[in-house]
């Protein structure tokens, strides 16, 4: 659905993009993942084309956008980066001036407001001015503004900034909701927790390359996972055990931690350490979390965490 074929992009003598591959399916949340200037915000202009490209397709809903037709971008949604909004006017005054702009017959302008306000948490704001709102219901209007015609294309740029814990569900709930219902949706994030609980595939961008691309599955089978054993008073002999059994162990807070075991094979293990007398007060497994992963990914997992 969003697909584009060694993108790149120079400004001036400086390459800033080499050779993007993306591919988005349709009905995707897809996680464009990058630390601070991966070029996350700059892959997203190009593919609006904010921006045009030094090299490079960009193709959406298999379409050369070269070649798109002007109707075509009212079926794309986009908010990037920070969004705008008339401060001298209320709300629903500010939705209403896009709605037309997207040609909203008039009739269903009110309604779609009304529902994204309910939606977006926004109702006991709509009389204020834009301009004395605070920075997360501003984000909320550029959340309003991306999805008020429907679009079957999203491109959102760090649309939770500044966004409550409340807030942060309810944008959760509409965005899946939303894919749920065919909409394709790019979305680029720093908060890495807020985006493993929504995506189902993962793209990682590093100093303006794509260096991987993989299903939300992939990501859970690949991510390494670790055991903490605790509470066995023999800490040391339990160590010597499970190295004789070719597996690695550290010592992370006071527990045994091991690595190496794949997840079938928990069970034998706790059978083989109670059979050798060890009584563990705790067997718990540490997956590595989408943080822990990117980071790993991107080579800098030297502060690893783990959930
Ligand atoms: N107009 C420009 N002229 C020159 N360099 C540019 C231009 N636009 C972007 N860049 C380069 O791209 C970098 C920022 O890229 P971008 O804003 O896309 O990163 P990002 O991944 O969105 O970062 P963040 O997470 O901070 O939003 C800049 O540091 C600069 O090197
Ligand atoms: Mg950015």
């Amino acid at each position: 659905m969003i697909e584009t074929e060694n993108l790149a992009k120079s400004f001036g003598h400086k390459q800033v993009l080499t050779d993007i591959n993306l591919n988005v399916q349709a009905g995707d949340i897809y996680g464009f993942l990058g630390l601070n200037g991966a070029r996350k915000s700059t892959t997203m202009r190009l593919l609006l084309k904010m921006i045009q490209p030094t090299k490079g397709t960009i193709f959406l809903d298999g379409q050369n956008t070269d070649t798109l037709p002007a109707i075509f971008w009212n079926q794309v949604g986009y908010l990037i980066e920070t969004p705008h909004a008339y401060p001298n006017f209320t709300v629903p005054e500010n939705l209403t001036m896009y709605a037309q702009q997207r040609l909203i017959p008039a009739k269903e302008i009110a309604p779609r407001i009304k529902a994204l306000a309910v939606q977006l948490l926004l109702t006991p704001y709509l009389d204020v001015k834009t301009k004395a709102l605070s920075l997360g219901n501003n984000q909320k209007i550029g959340l309003a503004k991306a999805l008020i015609h429907h679009p079957r294309i999203l491109l959102l740029d760090e649309p939770t900034n500044g966004l409550d814990p409340e807030s942060l569900v309810a944008v959760r709930r509409l965005l899946k909701q939303q894919a749920k219902q065919g909409t394709t949706i790019l979305i680029s994030s720093h908060l890495l927790g807020e985006m493993e609980a929504m995506v189902n595939r993962i793209g990682i961008l590093t100093q303006g390359q794509l260096v991987r691309e993989l299903s939300f599955d992939q990501f859970e089978q690949e991510r390494h996972t670790q055991l903490a054993i605790d509470g066995v008073s023999k800490d040391s002999q339990l160590a010597a055990f499970l190295t004789e059994k070719g597996l690695r162990t550290t010592y992370q807070q006071q527990e045994l931690v091991v690595s190496g075991v794949p997840q079938n094979d928990y069970g034998t293990l706790l059978h083989a350490i109670e059979s050798q007398g060890f009584r563990p007060t705790s067997f718990k497994p540490l997956a590595e979390n989408l943080e822990a992963f990117f980071l790993r990914q991107i080579g800098d997992d030297q502060h690893v965490v783990h959930d």
